[in-house]
């Protein structure tokens, strides 16, 4: 059997918990290198999963002629750059969200992912979990008509990540609620919209929380070490609105922390021929048509799949690198929803509009 040689390299919550046992749960995969700055961490994981090759300068781990696969699961401003440099050494590579912090580096791995043959997928939590596969199916074939007004969003009551580490410091993440949470929910509206063209933006962003020592109440707030002495400088709450070429529209919530009931993680969808709404927390999708002269409503029986939208990701990645599938994924994708947030940032500076 092929087997694939896969080198991690950031070897916080996310990889240590979700995608290495995520790739491990493929035959053809072979974890034979980890990296991490802490060497402590690095040998704390190999000996967890058994891994051979242990770096601490993700440089020379990308010299190793041996490695196929490479994971980033780094803070966000090292994304593109490693990204580009392990394509240019020929190695395939998948990576966390974002693919980067700035227009201009996402568009230099552009470059490079066009002038390579070794596959690049940035992960998409979303797009795998069987209510959004339906949801596609359902907008791909026309079943909810014309998709002219979506709205979406994840705003939590309490569940800031990581408060003082590279999480809540622009210059590492690039942004706080918007570029954390705000990729996966962009990222779903935007692709069963059928991925159209952003023309404009507007928004606005706030940081009311960075002082709050309210314990988190999120389930999904635990990623990410804190520092008691580090920096908050960025928005904990963001609001957007987005226009596309093709005249629709998507509005856009998100909250670390907030004085709201409680979390949601939530999608509208407005189409002339039929809508929906899914709202996370109460696991069902709800269809809005009309029937005869009748409004109806109809819940699908949806099997949720809790928590494998990434193992989905991964899977999906390994049937591409086998030639079973076509990448569900493009780098333009991800450059529109990277416009779309870095949009929102500039236009709450500026006050106005941002147009492409
Ligand atoms: N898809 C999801 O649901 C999801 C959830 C959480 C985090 N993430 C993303 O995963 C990434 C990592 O998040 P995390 O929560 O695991 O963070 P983390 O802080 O727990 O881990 C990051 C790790 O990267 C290491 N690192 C930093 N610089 C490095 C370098 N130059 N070379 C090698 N290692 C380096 C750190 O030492 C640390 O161990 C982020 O981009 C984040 O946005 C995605």
């Amino acid at each position: 059997m092929q087997k694939f040689k896969l080198a991690v390299i950031g070897l916080g919550g996310i990889a240590e918990n979700f995608h290495i046992p995520a790739w491990l749960a493929n035959e053809e995969i072979e974890l034979t290198a980890i990296c991490d700055l802490s060497e402590e961490k690095a040998l704390q994981v190999a000996a967890k999963y058994n891994v051979p090759q242990i770096y601490t300068d993700y440089n020379e781990l990308l010299d190793s002629a041996e490695i196929d696969i490479i994971d980033i699961c780094t803070p966000n401003f090292l994304h593109a750059e490693i990204a580009t440099a392990a394509l240019k050494k020929d190695k395939h590579v998948f990576c966390e969200k974002p693919e980067a912090v700035t227009i201009e580096n996402i568009l230099k791995l552009k470059e490079t992912v066009e002038q390579t043959d070794r596959l690049f997928m940035a992960m998409r939590n979303n797009r795998f979990l069987n209510p959004s596969l339906f949801l596609k199916k359902l907008s791909d074939q026309g079943e909810l008509g014309e998709v002219y007004a979506v709205r979406c969003g994840w705003v939590r009551r309490r569940g800031i990540p990581g408060r003082g580490g590279w999480f809540t410091n622009k210059k590492l993440s690039g942004g706080g609620v918007l570029i954390d949470l705000g990729v996966h929910m962009i990222d779903l509206a935007y692709w069963l919209m059928g991925s159209p063209t952003p023309t404009t933006v507007t928004g606005s962003t706030y940081s009311k929380f960075a002082e709050n020592t309210a314990r988190p109440d999120s389930s999904n707030s635990k990623f990410g070490v804190k520092d008691a002495a580090g920096v908050f400088d960025v928005e904990d709450t963001a609001r957007g609105y987005v226009r596309f070429a093709s005249g629709a529209s998507l509005s856009l919530e998100f909250s670390w922390a907030a004085n709201i009931e409680k979390e949601r993680k939530f999608i509208e969808i407005m189409g002339t021929k039929a809508g929906a709404y899914w709202n996370y927390p109460d696991r069902e999708i709800k269809l809005f048509s009309e029937r005869n002269g009748i409004t109806a409503q109809e819940i699908p029986n949806i099997n949720f799949q809790d928590g494998a939208g990434r193992q989905e990701n991964i899977k999906h990645f390994v049937d591409c690198l086998l030639g079973r599938t076509q990448l569900s994924y493009n780098i333009d994708q991800g450059i529109d929803v990277i416009k779309i947030i870095n949009g929102i940032y500039q236009s709450a500076v500026k006050g106005t509009e941002v147009r492409f």
